[in-house]
């Protein structure tokens, strides 16, 4: 039997296999009368990968509170309205044997512009307030490269984001999801004051590393009292900032002994987005050893990044640098990666969907 095919159990919950698929933004909420409401379109999208065999599937950036969004197309769970929409979609993930984990989010200083899809004739960059956009916040009034200013977030502010997030994890429960996820990762509101790149504030949430990690370790601790003790809790991390004077892989595997003290279950572990231009090349695996890292600490991690052949999920997994591997595009391009990574293998015990065996055979049968 594969590493990749084994079982995971994160408190009361067994993934089938450690095949995940990793959050992606689909921009798809496309009613401006319904900003953050998932569709049909969600329910096909996730669904599929969970047809396919994945065992755990993220969902795309999902927003704690309308600011929050990284485009107005965003799906969100800042409202009551939100639970019975993205209760067909975990419907779905369910009825096809996955499981599904809700990615909450909030963009800061990056939220609020344009989604830019092929197709779309937008402009590039922030959308104005005549145009449906809005002021971000962020934990200073520095702007994120071109992207219009931010307000520096008050400290009510923050403390209103605490709040929204343990309020999307109750309606998270409410909607069927399996487990939630907090991105603090790619420059995103938590990652905003984490960083001594951009956190400078010099306040409470900032000031001293104590003060920076504060609100993601608060949002961590809130979000976790919000769930079911049954039900795991993972947190996204810029491993490394890759910026100038920015965080590292010591300091992130020190961070995620802390966050495992606050009730985070598993690290997954990416990297950047913090800063525009950020030099990196990116190459097979290239997020690895951050996972690696985090790992030695004793918390139990994802790696994502160029993850794409089954055996090197499986190598990954083997040389024990992760506990469960993320993969992204290769999702989009192929959302049955799992079944055909477990007939590379080798593996009988890999996902098969009982309906579709005869999509595996090479005899045609009549009927
Ligand atoms: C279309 C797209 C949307 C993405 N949206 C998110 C997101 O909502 N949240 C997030 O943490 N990462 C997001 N990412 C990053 C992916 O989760 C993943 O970390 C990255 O694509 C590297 O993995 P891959 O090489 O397997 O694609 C996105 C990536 C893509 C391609």
């Amino acid at each position: 039997m594969s590493h990749l095919f084994t079982p995971l159990s994160l408190r009361s919950l067994t993934v089938a296999n450690r095949a995940w698929v990793s959050p992606m933004c689909m921009y798809a909420c496309e009613d401006p009368a319904a900003p953050g409401v998932v569709g049909p379109w969600h329910a096909v999208h996730y669904g599929q990968f969970a047809l396919g065999g994945a065992g755990l599937v993220l969902t795309e950036a999902t927003a704690v509170l309308p600011e929050g969004r990284v485009t107005p197309q965003d799906a969100g769970l800042w409202s009551d309205d939100h639970v019975a929409p993205w209760r067909l979609v975990t419907g779905a993930v369910h009825a096809a044997g996955g499981r599904i984990a809700v990615q909450l989010a909030h963009a800061g200083r990056k939220a609020g512009h344009y989604r830019n899809l092929p197709g779309d004739d937008d402009p590039v960059g922030s959308v104005p307030v005549a145009d449906g956009g809005w002021v971000a916040v962020g934990a200073s009034e520095e702007p994120f490269g071109d992207y219009a200013a931010p307000r520096a977030a008050t400290d009510a502010d923050l403390r209103a984001v605490v709040a929204a997030f343990a309020d999307a994890a109750r309606r998270a429960v409410a909607a069927g999801f399996d487990a939630v996820e907090l991105h603090g990762a790619h420059g995103y509101l938590l990652h905003e004051l984490l960083s001594p790149v951009t956190g400078s504030r010099v306040d409470g949430w900032g000031g001293s590393r104590a003060g920076r990690e504060r609100l993601l370790v608060d949002t961590a601790r809130a979000v976790r009292a919000a769930l079911p003790a049954g039900m795991p809790l993972l947190v996204r991390l810029s491993v490394s900032d890759v910026a100038p004077g920015g965080l590292g892989p010591d300091d992130s595997a020190a961070l995620a002994g802390r966050l495992a003290a606050a009730g985070v279950d598993l690290v997954d572990c990416s990297s950047g987005g913090l800063v525009p231009g950020a030099e990196y090349r990116p190459a097979p695996g290239y997020q690895v050893p951050g996972s690696a890292a985090v790992r030695a600490a004793g918390v139990p991690t994802a790696a994502v990044g160029l993850i794409e052949e089954p055996w090197h999920a499986e190598d990954v997994l083997r040389r024990g640098e992760a506990d469960a591997v993320l993969l992204g595009r290769a999702m989009l391009r192929d959302p049955h990666w799992a079944r055909h990574a477990a007939v590379a293998l080798g593996d009988a015990a890999g996902p098969r969907e009982p309906r579709y065996h005869r999509a595996w055979r090479r005899t045609v049968l009549a009927g």
